[in-house]
């Protein structure tokens, strides 16, 4: 059975994730609904892997129109109780994508309310099993999400357990996909945002013990990062770092070219964001995936134009020899995207 989704994406990627679309499912007829949201029916159901442009996925979604807050109540309230079990975790994900005030979050927030309300008087079990968290999906979760595209229009979807969890390369547990950027004034520079993003996608952190190689590591948020959660971190860049971490103990800074060096032994994680060909970079991290240096990837794929992001595709191959597997423009990328992956 056909299975209609929506994928949100930047505004200014709208033509990217339409082109990826066509590229790689030219049979799910992609379309763009408006600019950030683009819509597509997979007959062999959502694919599991992650398309690099779209933010969020809104598995078996339907359009719904509702000209008051209980019109979108009693179109949405009733479809969970019928498809949530009762016993069982779930999540809510609402949000406005028009305008610009905060009329279209109060809106969502209105359609919330009633929703409970309803739930109250009729399924009060299931109430109480929501949850509001951003941590990786478990496989008992179920997710409903609603985007409303005015105040009267939108697209639910809703997505039982185990489907949140099954689909999580590309439904993640951001509201709209939106993971907020992160500050950190002591990091070296603003790269460190895309690090913590990564992790975040990949539901997992560096933790203390482990050990990482960072390859183009300066000025060195990554390597701060890593060795702030306690791993130890060989460097490879062809600048220093900053010289705190120069003379951290935890850091060993070694001068020279990243495409040239090898690890002694596996390691952690390798950490990649060296400026380069993209093809350069994919090469890079199916090398490393390939030979087993290391167990995690976050492996940066940087562009000049945008002619270039169909080569993005070329990984696709090593989501087969993964657990995990990301591809995705950070919320934190400027033109660029990231792979993140966990070897199987
Ligand atoms: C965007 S910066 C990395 C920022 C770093 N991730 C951080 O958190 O501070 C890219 C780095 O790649 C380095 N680089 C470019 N080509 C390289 C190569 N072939 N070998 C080693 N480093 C390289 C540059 O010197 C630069 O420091």
């Amino acid at each position: 059975m056909t299975t209609p989704a929506l994928f949100v994406c930047s505004p200014d990627d709208t033509t990217f994730l339409l082109a990826e679309l066509q590229r790689r499912a030219p049979e799910s007829a992609p379309r763009v609904v408006v600019a950030g949201l683009v819509q597509a029916a997979f007959p062999e159901g959502v694919p599991e892997s992650p398309f690099a442009f779209a933010r969020q996925s809104l598995p078996d979604v339907i359009p719904v129109e509702a000209a008051s807050i209980r019109v979108w109540a009693d179109a949405i309230a009733p479809r969970l109780m019928e498809r949530f079990p009762e016993s069982q975790p779930w999540r809510r994900h609402f949000w406005p994508h028009y305008g610009t005030g905060t009329a279209g979050n109060h809106r969502c927030e209105l359609i919330a309310e009633a929703v409970d309300e309803q739930l109250r008087k009729r399924r009060r079990h299931l109430l109480r099993r929501r949850v509001e968290s951003a941590t990786a999906f478990g496989p008992y979760e179920s997710l409903v999400q609603l985007v409303l595209t005015s105040p009267e229009t939108g697209f639910l979807s809703i997505a039982p357990a185990p489907s949140p969890r099954r689909l999580r390369a590309s439904v993640i547990p951001f509201v709209g996909g939106w993971i907020p950027v992160a500050s950190d004034l002591a990091a070296p520079s603003r790269a460190f945002a895309k690090l913590l993003e990564a992790e975040l996608r990949l539901g997992r952190a560096i933790a203390s013990g482990e050990t990482c190689v960072d390859l183009g590591a300066s000025p060195g948020s990554w390597t701060y990062i890593a060795a702030r959660r306690g791993a130890r971190v060989t460097s490879i860049d062809r600048s220093p770092l900053r010289e705190d971490l120069m003379r951290d103990p935890r850091v060993e800074f070694r001068r020279g070219d990243a495409f040239k060096f090898k690890p002694d032994a596996p390691v952690d994680w390798l950490l990649c964001d060296v400026i380069a060909a993209p093809q350069r970079s994919i090469e890079l991290a199916l090398e490393w995936a390939e030979r087993g240096w290391a167990r995690h990837l976050a492996v940066t794929i940087k562009f000049k134009g945008t002619d270039e992001y169909p080569l993005l595709d070329g990984l696709l191959p090593l989501a087969a020899r993964c657990s995990e597997f990301r591809l995705a423009r950070l919320c934190a990328n400027k033109n660029e995207a990231c792979v993140i992956a966990t070897l199987a």
